[in-house]
């Protein structure tokens, strides 16, 4: 059999019918594609922080690149950058953590990949968020493991309900994903919530894997770690990583925090699939968190202007309610009220009004009735796709 350019019919290992994908990244092509055909977008969909990286930080990649860090180095990462991060998330947390217990990795998201390969057998059912970022299901179906959704409500703030996930736990149980703040809705757990989580996970063998890569997005209240809680510290894997927090999505450098003999097996699995992360961005990882701090806080503070902007004009959009989130930089409005759902609306936002956003069903079933926007653009371009979206609802609608 071939397809229409000839090609005789691809033969796939089953397990790649098992792969899901992120839509983030399906749109900004199709809204490249538009672009090219002379439709002017505003892109809202995609989740990287539109800042450059700051200088210091460009400097000492430039300085270690002319200084010869151009070979292979440690699977688990460079000792220089492995002991910053432990100290780092160790102040951070006000937790003890031993350079041992660091993975350097090409962005965070192989530490999803990974601790679910290390520690998920087939039929081992993990409990993640849904809405949630798509990674997590397409990983756990990947690895053969049964995912099992937890729902996050608006109702609750998008907050974690605690006695539906400890109603999910089964004997089978083997991981519970956590992630805030959190991508799609930008909520942020509660100590109470995180305290009675952990509370009743002692004593059972069961390990949560933190995505915490938006830790330092937080605009009110604080972040708290399921690490902080007695117990859980071996028990959790922290995520984390440099894309968000210092605008450096394109260098591809993120972390894993956890238990010494399992960063060792997390290791093998860089040994066999990357080797190891380039060293001259593990250097300029050095120089981010041993640096000035400011750009940080200038890219929250700036992200803060931006939430404000958005927010309130959503919420001037008829069919439109959208809370304020506290975390994160995106934000997730309840279009219910256009009596559209999610898709049926995000497809002419992108082809008629120019704006492309992504489907609530894009990070599951669950999201259902919102859509999400990034407000990692302008101030002035999320006016202009605020004026967009609510000119093509008025008139559509
Ligand atoms: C919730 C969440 N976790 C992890 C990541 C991965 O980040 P990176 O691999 O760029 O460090 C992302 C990126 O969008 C994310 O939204």
């Amino acid at each position: 059999m071939t397809n229409p350019v000839g090609e005789k019919k691809l033969r796939l290992a089953e397990r790649m019918s098992r792969l899901g994908t992120e839509s983030a990244f399906e749109v900004l092509v199709r809204a490249r594609e538009l672009e090219a055909r002379g439709k002017e977008i505003v892109h809202l969909e995609i989740g990287e922080p539109d800042f450059p990286t700051a200088p210091h930080i460009i400097e000492a990649a430039a300085h270690a690149l002319r200084d010869g860090w151009t070979h292979y180095g440690p699977p688990a990462g460079l000792p220089q950058l492995r002991q910053a991060v432990a100290e780092d998330v160790g102040q951070r947390r006000g937790i003890r953590v031993d350079p041992a217990e660091v993975v350097i990795t090409p962005g965070g998201k192989p530490i999803m990949f990974f601790t679910i390969l290390a520690l998920v057998d087939r039929d081992d059912e993990v409990l993640y968020p849904n809405p949630g970022f798509p990674i997590y299901e397409s990983m756990i179906q990947f690895v053969n493991g049964r995912p099992v959704p937890y729902a996050l409500r608006e109702d609750r703030d998008f907050d974690v309900d605690v006695e539906e996930v400890l109603g999910k736990i089964t004997d089978r149980t083997r991981l519970i994903i956590l992630n805030s703040p959190h991508n799609p809705t930008g909520g942020v757990m509660s100590r109470a919530t995180i305290a009675a989580l952990a509370e009743a996970l002692a004593g059972r063998d069961v390990f949560v894997l933190s995505d915490e890569i938006y830790n330092r997005l937080i605009y009110e209240g604080e972040h708290v770690s399921i690490t902080q809680f007695p117990g859980m510290k071996e028990r959790t894997i922290i995520l984390d990583g440099f894309s968000k927090t210092f605008a450096m999505t394109g260098w591809r450098l993120g972390y894993g925090v956890m238990r010494a003999d399992l960063a060792r097996q997390v290791a093998l699995l860089m040994t066999n699939s990357n080797s190891c992360t380039a060293g001259f961005t593990q250097m300029a990882g050095v120089a981010a968190l041993r640096g000035d701090q400011t750009c940080v806080d200038q890219i929250r503070e700036e992200f803060r202007r931006r939430r404000s902007v958005i927010v309130e004009g959503l919420n001037r959009i008829p069919g439109f309610h959208c809370p304020m989130p506290r975390g994160a930089f995106y934000v997730f409005p309840n279009i219910a009220g256009t009596k559209r759902t999610s898709r049926a609306l995000a497809e002419p936002l992108l082809t008629e009004a120019g704006v492309a956003c992504l489907s609530g069903t894009a990070f599951g079933a669950w999201g259902e009735g919102f859509l999400r926007f990034s407000y990692a653009n302008s101030v002035e371009n999320i006016q202009k796709a605020l004026e967009r979206v609510e000119n093509w609802v008025r008139k559509n609608l």
